[in-house]
């Protein structure tokens, strides 16, 4: 039996009140229809389609990295029902199932959707409707049984009273066989205050038939949360998090408050590791195991191996820190930073493209950019890499076990030789070979009894 997947994105997303499409808005690392796309993946559908329209290109862009994936373009937004006609073309003398998915409903579980797909075929149902009982059902489209048996789906604006009690919802995933599904989408009747075409009308038309009508519920209910709204947004992140915490803690993290631990799902932490409150841990990160992350940290797309210190408020981006390295209080680690293992960087110290050897050490108030630092080398507090002359970029090399003094100012491209050593405050614009001592200041003069003199001529 083939399989398909179609996931409908062409709606507005009006109660976001963004500029940004509904569907590409970020939870926990991944856009809302990435979430939707990876619980599909399992099914190893043979076609797997979104529905645009509001905003297609921008959409169709924000999943470029997708394949294969085929788009229907729904221009005018009448409705899901409307949405999934649009699909008619892709599906043309395809049989088999057809997983209904909204790019809105990102936490279902791959799961689910193999229990759907499963049950929707041992019945040979029409259409299968994933359901769940839900505390506050409020929005959602109620689910309508006669007899037990479900007979309609009723939207929040078109209830009754009555049926605004029921707490069965409707999840807005559905499978579908395919053989009679777009003749029969064809008959569901405008519907509603707003004259759109409801995808769940088909429940009605598919029971007048005479056809087979399924329904599954899932026993957790946040699997189908809708996201209409911020709030909505801001909930589902806070489930996604507990999701990857509890994960993370199954695998023996430590996890001091996961109530302010914001931890991406691709993100990957080693057993040991502790990790301390108000710490983000953002798109593909790795964390070694027996690592100690402080409190105010954010890493973002980079990798540290086990039993790293990170001490608290450092914001490292797109780095590699090796081993047994330390890193901050206060540190900013930009992009191209790699870190040796058991090497040192303190407080204040901005890094940017600069690797920095074994056991070597920036301690203090320092800037590397662009550079290579060896292996076992000490950058005293305040040196500055001068990579910038305005126009382009240059690079600072500074060799194994060299010694930079406090305050010096190494202005690129410029070599520091192995062993070699650099006086205090110093501004290095030329090579200092290996081993050799440069020295670049002005010399100190001292003129005795001259402030004596001065305070006689004051008074
Ligand atoms: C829909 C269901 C409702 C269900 C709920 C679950 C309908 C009529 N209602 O309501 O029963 O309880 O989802 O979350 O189906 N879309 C299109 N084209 C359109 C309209 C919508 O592609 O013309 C897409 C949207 O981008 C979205 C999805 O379909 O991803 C659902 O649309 P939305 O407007 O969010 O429907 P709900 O009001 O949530
Ligand atoms: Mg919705």
């Amino acid at each position: 039996m083939s399989r398909h997947v179609l996931i409908l994105a062409a709606g507005q997303g009006t109660r976001m009140r963004s500029a940004r499409p509904k569907v590409l808005h970020r939870l926990a690392g991944l856009a809302l229809i990435e979430h939707v796309l990876r619980a599909a993946e399992p099914l190893e559908p043979a076609i797997t389609a979104v529905v645009v329209g509001h905003q297609a290109a921008q959409v169709q862009g924000g999943l470029a990295d997708h394949t294969p994936l085929r788009f229907v373009v729904q221009s005018e937004q009448l409705g899901t029902g409307h949405a999934l006609l649009q699909a008619a073309p892709v599906f043309q003398g395809c049989r088999g199932t057809l997983v209904v998915l909204s790019g809105d409903v990102p936490l279902v579980r791959a799961a689910t959707l193999e229990r759907l797909v499963a049950t929707h075929e041992r019945t040979k149902a029409a259409i299968t409707v994933v359901t769940a009982h839900v505390a506050r059902p409020y929005g959602y489209g109620r689910i309508v049984r006669t007899e037990g048996q479900l007979s309609g789906v009723v939207e929040e604006r078109d209830a009754s009273d009555t049926q605004r009690q029921v707490k069965e919802i409707n999840s807005g995933i559905y499978a579908f066989d395919l053989e009679p599904l777009f003749e029969a989408l064809q008959e569901i009747p405008s519907a509603g205050a707003v004259n759109e075409i409801y995808l769940p009308g088909l429940v009605t038309i598919y029971r007048r038939r005479g056809l087979p009508v399924e329904t599954i519920a899932v026993p957790d209910p946040n699997e189908v949360r809708g996201i209409n709204s911020q709030t909505e947004l801001a909930e589902v992140s806070s489930i996604v998090r507990q999701r990857k915490n509890e994960e993370l803690m199954a695998a023996g993290v430590t996890i001091e408050d996961p109530s302010t631990t914001y931890i991406d799902v691709d993100v990957t932490v080693g057993p040991d590791t502790v990790i301390h409150p108000g710490v983000f841990l953002e798109g593909r990160t790795t964390v070694g195991a027996r690592c100690e992350l402080h409190a105010g940290v954010r890493i973002v797309d980079s990798t540290l191996e086990d039993d790293v210190l990170v001490n608290n408020h450092c914001v490292i981006q797109r780095s590699h820190i090796g081993g047994a390295a330390r890193v901050g209080p206060f540190a900013h680690l930009r992009e191209g930073t790699v870190v040796g293992a058991e090497a040192k960087i303190g407080n204040f110290v901005e890094t940017k493209k600069t690797s920095l050897g074994r056991g070597s050490k920036a301690g203090h108030l320092t800037y590397l950019g662009d550079a290579s630092v060896g292996d076992g080398a000490n950058v005293g507090a305040g040196t500055i890499t001068c990579n910038y002359d305005g126009v382009n970029k240059h690079r600072t090399t500074i060799g194994n076990n060299a010694f930079i003094g406090s305050g010096t100012e190494l202005v690129a491209p410029v070599e520091v030789g192995d062993g070699a050593y650099v006086g205090a405050g110093s501004c290095i614009t030329e090579d200092v070979p290996a081993g050799a001592l440069g020295l670049a200041r002005g010399r100190q003069v001292n003129k005795n009894g001259w402030a004596g003199r001065r305070r006689d001529q004051q008074d």
